[in-house]
């Protein structure tokens, strides 16, 4: 009947239950949380109490969309970090109760690792077409961005990362400057379609191997804003389709730059992305045009996977499960995780 692993994730402010059969997706229910919006970040305490409200339904609407009753669950997969502490603590002492309850195990998942491994779900809405070992993941998030070899279901190797704001909060910072609500990076990508890539020109790092940087760009925005609007109050409102689609013309750029070297260097042409800034439909686009120039065969996530869901949760939780990787009782969350 195969090996069925209840995933859930709660790292930052998306609590989300999801139900795999083996590699088939059953189900994957996400609540967002709305309340943030209006201090133009997420707010931690506000997130975890939130996940603490969230946490039962969702469970049960995912359960219950699969047609799973809680006997039939073999395990449960929970992210361990990284991510907002109080947030974590809600989904792991859920899964502590839960699987306590049951008398199954549960698994630690790390957040990253899971973002990479959504490839492998198999659903129509992934066309059922997963990477080859080795691939090269370009996983861009919030928190994030990093170019890894991924060898197996386990074994990753970060050969670059940002070395201070990731590629989702250059999107959101710009975009808070241009008065686009939190998180910035959907709106930039809906403002970008009706405005000129190549109006304006910003500053692009100077870093060698496959390290990035975002906070220079940043700057370079905000200095540029204020010039600008000394000479025009209403520079912004005036031109902001413009400044989206070339701010994200100019972060699609350094981003494949890097991506482009790492394959050449590693010699490898399975190129997948991961993580939420993979919605950006100018990275879609720019690394489908790069595949045909190089010969890759790209990966991109489902819309709705590329961003924080459980369902990479649960397929990580799986593959750990073969190799029975469990977690023991007393397991703590971690802010901070690497793999
Ligand atoms: O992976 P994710 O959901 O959460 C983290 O683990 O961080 O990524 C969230 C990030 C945010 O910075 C958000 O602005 C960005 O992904 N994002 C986008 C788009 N959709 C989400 N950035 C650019 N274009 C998009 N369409
Ligand atoms: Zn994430």
């Amino acid at each position: 009947m195969g090996t069925v692993i209840l995933g859930i994730e709660s790292s930052c402010d998306d609590t989300s239950a999801a139900v795999v059969r083996d590699r088939m997706l059953l189900s994957n229910v996400t609540a967002g949380q709305e309340v943030h919006r209006q201090y133009g970040g997420v707010v931690p305490e506000l997130a975890s109490r939130a996940h603490q409200q969230n946490i039962v339904p969702v469970v049960d609407q995912a359960l219950k969309h699969a047609g799973i009753l809680r006997s039939e669950i073999d395990a449960v997969a929970f992210t361990r970090g990284p991510g907002l502490l109080g947030s974590l603590l809600v989904g792991t002492s859920f899964t502590k109760g839960f699987t306590a309850g049951l008398g199954i195990p549960m698994i630690e998942v790390n957040h990253l690792q899971a973002h990479i491994l959504v490839h492998f779900i198999l659903s129509e809405q992934f066309e059922n077409h997963s990477p080859n070992f080795p691939f090269l993941c370009l996983l861009v998030s919030g928190g994030h961005t990093q170019l890894v070899v991924v060898k197996d279901h386990h074994r990753m190797e970060i050969i670059g990362k940002s070395l201070d704001d990731a590629a989702g909060e250059a999107f959101d910072k710009c975009a808070k400057l241009l008065g686009l609500p939190y998180p910035g990076g959907p709106h930039v990508d809906r403002l970008a379609l009706e405005g000129d890539p190549e109006k304006y020109t910003f500053n692009k790092p100077r870093l060698d191997g496959f390290d990035y940087s975002f906070s220079g760009l940043k700057t370079s925005f905000l200095y540029f804003l204020r010039d600008r609007i000394k000479e025009e109050s209403d520079f912004i409102e005036m031109n902001r389709a413009d400044l989206a689609a070339s701010l994200q013309r100019t972060i699609v750029e350094i981003l494949m730059n890097k991506l482009r070297i790492a394959a050449k260097k590693t010699d490898i042409q399975q190129i997948a992305l991961a993580g939420g800034v993979s919605a950006n439909s100018g990275l879609r686009a720019a690394i489908r045009e790069e595949a045909v120039k190089n010969g890759w065969e790209v990966y991109i996530p489902p819309i709705g996977y590329s961003t924080d869901n459980a369902a990479m949760i649960a397929i990580t939780g799986y593959f750990r499960y073969l190799k029975g990787e469990f977690a023991s009782e007393d397991i703590a969350p971690l802010a901070r995780m690497h793999f």
